[in-house]
C-alpha cells in the first residue's frame, strides 16, 4: 500500500509551503485531517478490492467444472456493490460535514477585511478603509482572523492558500468571503484553483502574515501616494492607460497598481522576481515571459526602458 501514498507524499513535498499536509491554521489543520482520512479510507477500499481479486483468481473455477453456488455474484454485488461503498462514502461524509463549518467564513466582521480582486491573471488587493491597493502579495497581521472578500472582473478564479484555509471562488457579481488566520509570521504561497485561461498556471499569490505592529506599518505605508512624478517616456508609451499611480494622473486599473510597485518582491503573479533586470525584461517582452498577458511587450529605445524602471524602481 505504501506506493500509493508515495507520489502524493513526494508531489506535495516538492513545494510544502503551499501543502494542505503543511497545516498553519485551524481550519487547515482539520482539513489536513479530513485528507488522511480519505487517503486512509481509499486504501482500505482498495487494499478489499485487490484482495478480492486474489482470492477470485485463486478460486477460479475451470472449464466445464459445476459452479459452486449460483447466488454468489448477487451476494457480491449486493455486498461489494452496494451496502460497502454505501456505509464508506457514508462515514467520510459524516467527517466532511464535521470539517466543513471549522472552514467556513466567520458569521460576523471581523478585525480586518481585505478586498481581492481576481483578473486574468493577477490577484488585486484593497484594504477598505484605506487607499492602499497591491497586487499578488496580500499581507495580513499573524494571529489575527482576517475577512477575506473575494470577487472578480472577468472569469472564475479560485482562490487558495493551502496552508490557511479551503479554496473560495472568485465568481462574477458575487462576493465569497473565507477566514484566515495565520498563527505565525510567515510567507504563505496561495495560487488560483479554477482554470482561468492562458496563463491560469501563472496566477500564484502569496500571503504575508506579518507581526501586527509591522503589517500597521506595511498598510500606512501602502497607504500613502507616490512621491514622483512619472516620467515622460511612462505617459509617452501609454503605460497609464492601463496602471494607477496614486498621487498622480495615471488611475487606470486594467493592469496591477504600481503606486509601490517597488515594494513587492515578485512581478506578474509570481512568474518573475522583482529587480531591475526582469523589469526591464516585463516591459520590452512581457508577451514572451507571459504569453495571452494584458501587458503588451514595448518596443522602446533603451534610454526610455531605463527612464521607466529606474521610475518603478523609486516607488518604495
Ligand atoms: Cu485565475 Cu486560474
Amino acid at each position: 500500500m505504501v506506493p500509493l501514498g508515495l507520489p502524493v507524499l513526494l508531489a506535495t513535498g516538492c513545494n510544502s509551503n503551499q501543502a494542505i499536509t503543511n497545516p498553519a491554521t485551524q481550519p487547515a489543520r482539520e482539513i489536513n485531517t479530513l485528507w488522511w482520512a480519505m487517503l486512509a479510507g481509499a486504501m482500505v477500499v482498495f487494499a478489499v478490492v485487490v484482495a478480492l481479486l486474489v482470492i477470485a483468481f485463486v478460486r477460479r473455477g475451470r472449464p466445464g467444472e459445476p459452479s459452486h453456488d449460483d447466488r454468489g455474484p448477487y451476494k457480491v454485488i449486493i455486498g461489494g456493490g452496494l451496502a460497502a461503498p454505501m456505509v464508506v462514502l457514508a462515514i467520510l461524509f459524516g467527517f466532511v460535514i464535521h470539517v466543513m463549518p471549522a472552514t467556513s467564513a466567520p458569521p460576523g466582521p471581523t478585525k480586518l477585511t481585505v478586498d481581492v480582486i481576481g483578473h486574468q491573471w493577477f490577484w488585486e488587493v484593497r484594504y477598505p478603509g484605506t487607499p492602499a491597493v497591491t497586487a499578488n502579495e496580500i499581507h495580513i497581521p499573524s494571529g489575527t482572523a482576517v475577512d477575506v472578500r473575494v470577487t472578480t472582473v472577468d472569469v472564475i478564479h479560485s482562490f487558495w492558500v493551502p496552508r490557511l484555509n479551503r479554496t473560495i471562488d472568485a465568481i462574477p457579481g458575487r462576493v465569497n468571503a473565507i477566514e484566515l488566520n495565520a498563527d505565525t509570521p510567515a510567507r504563505y504561497r496561495g495560487q488560483c484553483d479554477e482554470f482561468c485561461g492562458l496563463q491560469h498556471a501563472h496566477m500564484a499569490f502569496y500571503v504575508d502574515a506579518d507581526p501586527p505592529s509591522v503589517f500597521r506599518r506595511w498598510l500606512a505605508r501602502e497607504a500613502k501616494p507616490a512621491t514622483a512624478k512619472p516620467p515622460h517616456a511612462f505617459v509617452a508609451a501609454g503605460c497609464d492607460s492601463c496602471h494607477a499611480i496614486r498621487g498622480t494622473d495615471a488611475s487606470a486599473h486594467v493592469g496591477p497598481d504600481l503606486t509601490h510597485v517597488a515594494s513587492r518582491t515578485t512581478l506578474a503573479a509570481l512568474a518573475i522576481p522583482n529587480d531591475r533586470q526582469h523589469m526591464r525584461d516585463w516591459i520590452v517582452d512581457a508577451q514572451r515571459i507571459k504569453p495571452g498577458a494584458q501587458m503588451p511587450s514595448f518596443e522602446l529605445p533603451p534610454g526610455q526602458v531605463d527612464s521607466i524602471v529606474s521610475y518603478l524602481e523609486r516607488l518604495k
